[in-house]
This record gives structure tokens, C-alpha cells and sequence, in this order.
């Protein structure tokens, strides 16, 4: 029997980082499904097709490799935004959501990171968090981020791209962002990282 840990939450939360940190401590396999959203996006850009055409974009999300997404490929913010159009779309959720199980299959366990991991892809998940910060703490992050690895970076813009993927991720009628009933919270708004970690260390351990 394997061990899933199911971790949601809005853009630039942290969960990225914190589901690695638990992959590692747990020799558990780990999927960004943010990723899947975002390969869909970036496939259908570069073949300029349509954002909007779910059944061309499903077919595309049908055919992804998941052993290949390159997350530096991925990252922009650009892609971030266009794969929460192609998110909307059920028939690409129905397609993704496929894979995403698929791989929560996997020995010994396995950490999911995304929007609807613990209310739709995988309900039955061992542990469960929701992982938030106040929309001003996760854009100054990003800014910050940014600026570290010398890039140039508008705190305005950033908060105003987090607040408009926040709406279109929790106003969406298939598989909103939101905490399932049986998810343990995690605000690190004031938490470093490292705390993070050691709280849903400590949440893990007690259901292991
Ligand atoms: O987490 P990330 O910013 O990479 O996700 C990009 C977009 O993909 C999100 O804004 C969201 O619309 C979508 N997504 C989703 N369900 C997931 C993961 C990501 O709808 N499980």
C-alpha cells in the first residue's frame, strides 16, 4: 500500500517547496501538478493553437509525458497564466487528473502538490494541508525570488497577477481551489519555510 500526501493552496503559497521537502525526508516520489497545467499550456502555445478549444487542448493534455516536465521551461508567469485558462476546461482536468492518479500509485508514497489534490484527485489521501499566506506575503516572495536570481521585478504587477489567478482558481465550477474537509491548514504567512516544513513533518509523522 503506498502513502499519498495531497498539498493545495493558491500561487506562490510555498507548497512547491514543501512538498520537495517532504518527497526528500520521505524517499517519496513527487508531482508539481501545476506542471501538467502548465506543459498543456506551453504545448498549445508553441503550436499556436487555441487556449480556449477544449477538445483540442485535451487532446494535447491526453499525449503528456509526466516523466518530462522540466519545471525550468515551465516557470513563467506568462505559461502560469495561461495554464489557468486551459484549467478551466473539464475535459483537460478529466485527462490530467487521469495521469495525476495514476502516478499517486507509486511506491512507497507519493507527495501531490496543486489546486484539487485533496478534494478531487486523490480524496482518500493519507495526509492532507492546505497551505495559504495573505496574497501581500506570497507576492513579495515572488518579488523577492525574482530579484535574487537577478531578474527585474514590478511588486504591483506580481500582486495583481496573484490576485487575478486566485479568482479564476477558486470562481472555476470544476475542481475550485479550496481545503477538503479533512485538511490540516497551514498559514506561513508568518512561518519560515523551515517551520513549515517541521509542522507537516510533525502532521505526517503521526500518520504514518
Ligand atoms: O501551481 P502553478 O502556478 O504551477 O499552477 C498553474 C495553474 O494551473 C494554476 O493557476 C491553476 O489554474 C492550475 N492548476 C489546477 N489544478 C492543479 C494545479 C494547477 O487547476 N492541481
Amino acid at each position: 500500500m503506498t502513502f499519498t500526501i495531497a498539498i493545495d493552496g493558491p500561487a506562490a503559497a510555498g507548497k512547491g517547496t514543501l512538498s520537495r521537502k517532504l518527497a526528500e525526508a520521505y524517499g517519496f516520489h513527487h508531482l508539481d501538478t501545476g506542471l501538467t497545467y502548465r506543459a498543456t499550456a506551453k504545448a498549445l502555445l508553441d503550436g499556436g493553437l487555441p487556449l480556449d478549444d477544449e477538445t483540442v487542448a485535451a487532446n494535447v493534455a491526453r499525449n503528456l509525458d509526466l516523466s518530462r516536465l522540466d519545471r525550468a521551461v515551465l516557470s513563467s508567469h506568462g505559461i502560469g497564466e495561461a495554464a489557468s485558462k486551459v484549467a478551466v476546461m473539464p475535459a483537460v482536468r478529466r485527462s490530467l487528473v487521469e495521469a495525476q492518479r495514476a502516478f499517486a500509485q507509486k511506491e512507497p508514497g507519493t507527495v501531490l502538490d496543486g489546486r484539487d489534490i485533496g478534494t478531487v484527485v486523490c480524496p482518500a489521501a493519507d495526509v492532507k494541508l492546505f497551505v495559504t499566506a495573505s496574497a501581500d506575503v506570497r507576492a513579495r516572495r515572488r518579488h523577492d525570488e525574482i530579484l535574487a536570481s537577478g531578474g527585474s521585478a514590478d511588486y504591483d504587477a506580481i500582486y495583481d497577477d496573484i490576485k487575478r489567478r486566485d479568482e479564476r482558481d477558486m470562481a472555476r465550477a470544476d475542481s475550485p481551489l479550496k481545503p477538503a474537509d479533512d485538511a490540516h491548514l497551514l498559514d506561513t504567512s508568518e512561518m519560515s519555510i523551515e517551520a513549515a516544513f517541521q509542522r507537516a513533518k510533525s502532521i505526517v509523522d503521526a500518520a504514518l
